[in-house]
């Protein structure tokens, strides 16, 4: 099972693994490396494919989001999502992150208002106060197993100055998959408040069975006059290097003012990016998106099992994602104090409860996106460093 192929990343100059001691303080000697989102598997074979025919064609030359390339995102919309877009409706960009920043950078002003929803991919507040917009945070409220919106209170946190909403669906780092009718309050959240709503559904594809994840566009079609969608395949296939994702703007307006500012920028997308994409966004990626699925459901599986033989630790269960959102409250610890223990003791580099807004205070995010045998041997490690605490 290729999922389970040991793979060394250690001195490939993967970020994960090789920036891991300068960041963490765990060496890549010992350590395991559960940060950052991506995966330790090599992509599907129809994606390799792909790089091996550029590579023996040896010619690097410009390209363009070219008919091929459209097709298969629409193809893929439709066949994985039930979404049918419309191929003059994407732009791409250099990855999502860049995408957040000019989306900030196009439909708002220094100064403006932000709105996002914490515990929250920790990049929306950084890339907004890099921009220097202010972020204005409207806790989800924790519900059962879950999180849930509170509308109500989110607009007693606005004055008005606000101009942009970032959305997170599937959520990170709690992966909560988001049902027609919230995303349709959220759409209708922005309107009332004149927001443009970017709904960044980067994992829209690691979804796992008994949930349906539903496209923003495809819950609340009425709001495209101000909704911008965010997609890539690079959680999805493992390819987030090569920095290529895209923009799904059905509105003519927004999408002229996003265009002309990439034009400004003289921003092209990238001719391995493109290729990589149109050849996961295929029959073949789809069957291997599948097989991965039922690799992370094992994983999560495994990892849940784990956490709850742990007195004092909760991991909140997953409808999405491959991202583990830990809760360490039950420790009575600080989280100086955890986090001393994961990195000294049980020698894991893991995302940083706290960065992802309120309500991340006493949580940890750990990536399981790795072979069983990793998952397994965080566990031990886990329960070893925590054990004491019956
Ligand atoms: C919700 C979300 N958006 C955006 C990104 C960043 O995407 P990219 O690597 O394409 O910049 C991530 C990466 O973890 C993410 O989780």
């Amino acid at each position: 099972m290729t999922f389970n192929n040991p793979i060394d990343r250690r001195g490939t100059q993967s970020s994960k693994w090789d920036k891991m001691e300068q960041l963490y303080g765990v060496s890549p000697k010992d350590g395991l490396a559960m940060w950052t989102a991506d995966s330790d598997f090599s992509t599907a074979p129809c994606v390799i494919d792909a790089v091996r025919q550029a590579a023996d064609h040896g010619v690097f030359g410009y390209s363009w989001m070219h008919p091929e390339y459209l097709n298969a995102i629409q193809w893929w919309m439709k066949t994985r999502h039930d979404w049918e877009i419309d191929s003059d409706w994407i732009l791409t960009s250099q990855g999502l992150g860049n995408a957040i920043a000019l989306c900030l950078d196009v439909w708002s002003e220094p100064g403006d208002g932000v709105v996002i929803f914490p515990p929250v991919y920790h990049e929306f507040a950084n890339k907004v106060n890099k921009a220097g917009r202010r972020v204005v945070e409207c806790p989800l409220v924790r519900e059962g197993n879950s999180y849930a919106l509170d509308l109500d209170d989110a607009q007693s946190r606005l004055d008005g100055s606000e101009k942009v909403l970032l959305w997170c669906s599937p959520q990170n780092p709690s992966g909560r998959v988001w049902t027609a009718d919230e995303l349709r309050a959220v759409a209708d959240f922005a309107r009332r408040n004149g927001l443009i709503l970017v709904a960044d559904e980067i994992h829209h594809d690691l979804v796992y069975p008994g949930n349906t994840f539903v496209p923003m566009d495809v819950a609340a079609p009425d709001a495209r006059p101000w909704t911008v969608t965010l997609t890539a395949a690079s959680k999805t296939f493992n390819i987030a290097g090569q920095r290529t994702g895209n923009m799904i703007i059905p509105d003519t307006k927004l999408r002229a003012d996003m265009r002309q500012r990439q034009i400004s920028l003289d921003y092209d997308p990238s001719a391995l990016g493109v290729a990589m994409i149109t050849a996961a966004y295929s029959p073949e990626g789809a069957k291997w998106v599948d097989e991965q699925i039922a690799h992370l459901d094992a994983n999560r599986k495994l990892f849940d099992a784990a956490i709850a033989d742990i007195p004092g630790l909760w991991s909140m269960p997953l409808q999405a994602t491959y991202l583990a959102w830990v809760d360490f409250s039950g420790t009575g610890m600080d989280h100086a104090e955890f986090v001393k223990r994961l990195r000294d003791d049980a020698r894991i580099a893991t995302s940083s409860g706290p960065g992802f807004g309120s309500g991340g205070e006493t949580f940890e995010r750990f990536n399981l996106a790795t072979q069983h045998a990793r998952v397994e041997e965080a566990c031990k490690r886990l329960k070893a460093a925590f054990g004491d605490l019956q």
